[in-house]
């Protein structure tokens, strides 16, 4: 119904219109009485043999929402319903800051694929910690994906992962370490073995000495060479983070249907969605087989079917994580999943 009826619809408004649209009828919704109930009839796919165990955290299910989608934690208690395991709220940076200008998404419709260069656009983790207080649904894992602010110098970085960090420490189960999107300024320079190491160094020891110390992963990019992901392999085995979420967004370009004109005149920003599924899971098995298997690896890209998900378990990853997939597939992608998975 989905691809038939509401795409065509939805697809007609540029991508981030749609996206707020979504997002608005989503949350309106739920003003009707027994919304909730009838979606998680529909969607919510319960069985015990589903259930992950990673990290000290219990899953419902492997299939989580990706980071991006709820970049302030306005509506993952609604997400919720639809039959996610878990959601990353996020990315999230000290100060609020609008983002780049728009347009910055951009749908590529011949690859069923986005690109965007949000550039972190936020309320600030502050605002994000207020609306995680009045957090509903506690059985749905909660990931804060944390970031800095585009006018922090590289040098500074620390400081921004550790306020974020501190903020969000007592309101999500698990951190996520954003050093991987293509659409800040320098960021990705943090992926390289010496600052990624004083990193998650610094943000494990803050940890450590908390009482009940949360699962940290870092997420990395699907354009590290083989060289780098061997270093991701000794950093986190160093630092005893407790995995890693792989892949961000991709800026290369190869193999697209869309004609190079409309490539130019959209310019840079990250590739999402199904032409990002062969590298993310070369990655994944990549660092699952160099690692032996040592620390979990959540899968991220171009999962647009039950298929494409047990691929990326077959590869090593141990959940999953959907973006681009839900805008093309619609929310029935999620169950879709599990089921095949139960099978
Ligand atoms: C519009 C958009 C915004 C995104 N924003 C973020 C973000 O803020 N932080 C992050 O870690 N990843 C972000 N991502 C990347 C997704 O979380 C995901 O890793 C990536 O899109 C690959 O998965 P997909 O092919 O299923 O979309 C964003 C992706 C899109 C399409």
């Amino acid at each position: 119904m989905y691809k038939f009826i509401f795409r065509p619809v939805l697809f007609l408004f540029p991508p981030e219109a749609t996206h707020h649209l979504v997002v608005f009828i989503l949350k309106l919704s739920f003003w009707i009485p027994g919304k909730s109930a009838v979606l998680r009839l529909f969607y919510c796919v319960k069985d015990e043999r589903l259930k992950r165990k990673l990290f000290g955290l219990t899953f419902e299910n492997p299939v989580g929402l990706a980071a991006g989608f709820d970049k302030d934690a306005k509506f993952f208690d609604e997400m919720a319903n639809l039959g996610f395991g878990f959601i990353e709220v996020g990315t999230v940076t000290p100060k609020p800051q609008p983002g780049n200008n728009k347009p910055r998404l951009f749908r590529l419709t011949e690859d069923e694929a986005l690109i965007n260069r949000m550039g972190f656009n936020n309320d600030g983790v502050e605002a994000m910690v207020e609306r995680l207080k009045r957090r509903k649904n506690f059985k749905v894992i909660i990931g804060g994906n944390i970031g800095k602010n585009k006018t922090t110098p590289n040098e500074n970085a620390l400081a921004d992962y550790e306020y974020c960090f501190e903020k969000l420490y007592s309101y999500v189960d698990y951190f996520c370490v954003n050093v991987s999107s293509p659409n800040t300024p320098g960021l990705r320079e943090l992926q390289e073995k010496e600052p990624l190491k004083k990193l998650l160094s610094r943000l494990k020891q803050l940890n450590i000495q908390k009482g009940n110390p949360k699962p940290i992963l870092l997420k990395i990019a699907p354009d590290l060479t083989n060289k780098q992901l061997d270093d991701i392999i000794d950093i986190v085995r160093e630092t005893k983070i407790d995995g890693v979420v792989a892949t961000n967004t991709t800026v290369s370009r190869s193999g697209l249907q869309s004609s190079d004109i409309r490539l130019r005149s959209i310019g840079s920003g990250g590739l999402s969605g199904k032409p990002l599924a062969k590298r993310s899971t070369e990655v994944i098995k990549y660092l699952h087989e160099k690692s032996n298997g040592s620390f979990p690896i959540i899968a991220s890209g171009g999962i647009h079917s039950a298929e494409d998900a047990i691929e990326k378990l077959h590869a090593g990853a141990s959940l999953v994580q959907l973006y681009t997939g839900i805008s093309y597939e619609g929310p029935s992608l999620i169950s879709q999943i599990n089921k095949a998975i139960l099978k």
